[in-house]
């Protein structure tokens, strides 16, 4: 289209949305978690902002109607889009377009809401990149409800600590929408975004944010299309492997390398190596268990996308290979036609 609109783009590509999750089956309805993006879009942190409902970015401008209109969408069980005036920590005011998702539990009542915002600026409405993207995330913020709710049940040790693990699953996904973003306006704008990528973004973060000097990461992805299914899945497991490996791995070591290789293998078989050489795993340890919340969504992503965990033999460290089979990154027809019509 327009280049303003690809500017648009790409700017939203470079910017994580700010997203935002409540829990209104607790008094009030606060907050129980918000992204970086949300803390750089607002100026709130987030030990400002959890807790509290969301109505504390209303201000004098705010409009009754849009106010209304939010009050009346959170009764319902499915998506709304309000626009409105909001207020930065700094009193500054910003209009805020904001896409509201209830996620439902088992029994369909609603668990969350998880609201994505982003400012309007300029003349480009962002409603339509924003809402195709969210549109297919959806399922991917239904796994992270997943995760909470595994979270809450494992729940035992400090709110804080048990905060920030979360965050850092979450971000995990926030990167898949990083991805989609860039990949639906390139060329292809197709339903599929590049696996290599989205891990090799996923271990920059990882390694940006458990990393210390000394230990090396060396990544081997080949550049390959995945199904965002698929990729959101995979890029969960490489995640948690990973954090693992720079958590775990080397305690006491000045120095360590841990390598992350995506390869197809000739059956058209996909396989995501993430190896260390720390102390490795315990003897007769074998992983992963249900112990803990790193061990349930790892068992439950691999069963779910019929994939494989092996344990591998390493002289040092631990290796661990995760087989994810073909079918699983065959696009559907009609999912491309669809999106295709869809494209600029
Ligand atoms: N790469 C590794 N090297 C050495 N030990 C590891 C490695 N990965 C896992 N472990 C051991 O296995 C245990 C279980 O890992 P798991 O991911 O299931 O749980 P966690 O990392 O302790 O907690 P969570 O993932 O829920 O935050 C770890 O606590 C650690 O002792
Ligand atoms: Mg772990």
């Amino acid at each position: 289209m327009t280049s303003a609109h690809s500017m648009h783009e790409a700017a939203l590509a470079r910017a994580p949305l700010s997203l935002v999750i409540s829990n209104p089956n607790l008094d009030d309805n606060p907050i129980v978690f918000v992204n970086d993006a949300f803390t750089r879009l607002t100026g709130y942190s987030a030990e400002m902002a959890v807790g509290r409902n969301c109505r504390f970015l209303q201000g004098e401008e705010t409009e009754p109607e849009a106010v209304e209109k939010f009050r009346t969408g959170l009764k319902q069980k499915h998506d709304f889009a309000v626009d409105l005036w909001n207020y930065r920590a700094d009193g500054t005011r910003f209009r805020n377009h904001i896409i509201v998702t209830p996620l439902l539990s088992e029994e369909g009542d609603v668990a969350y809401f998880l609201a994505l915002q982003q400012p309007v600026t300029g003349a480009v409405s962002a409603d339509e990149a924003l809402r195709e993207v969210h549109h297919r995330v959806k399922n991917h913020l239904a796994m992270v409800v997943g995760m909470i709710r595994m979270q809450a049940r494992a729940d035992t040790t400090s709110s804080q600590g048990n905060y920030a693990t979360l965050a850092r699953r979450i971000e995990t996904l926030q990167f898949l929408y990083n991805e989609m973003t860039a990949s639906r306006y390139s060329a292809r704008g197709d339903d599929e975004i590049s696996l290599g990528a989205y891990i090799s973004r996923i271990a920059a973060a990882i390694g940006y944010l458990d990393g210390r000097e000394g230990v090396r990461m060396n990544l081997a992805l080949e550049d390959m299309r995945a199904p965002i299914d698929t990729a959101a899945q995979v890029g969960l497991v490489a995640s948690e492997l990973l954090t693992n490996a720079y958590q775990h791995a080397f305690p006491d070591v000045e120095a360590g390398r841990i390598d992350v290789r995506l390869s197809k293998l000739s059956d058209g078989t996909v396989r995501l190596e993430v190896m260390d050489d720390g102390i490795g795993m315990s003897d007769g340890v074998v992983w992963p268990d249900a112990n803990s919340l790193g061990g349930k969504i790892v068992s439950s992503l691999v069963d779910g996308m019929g994939a494989k965990l092996a344990q591998t033999d390493v002289l040092r460290g631990s290796a661990f290979n995760v087989d994810v089979p073909a079918k699983r990154f065959v696009r559907l027809k009609g999912e491309a036609t669809v999106l295709a019509a869809a494209a600029p």
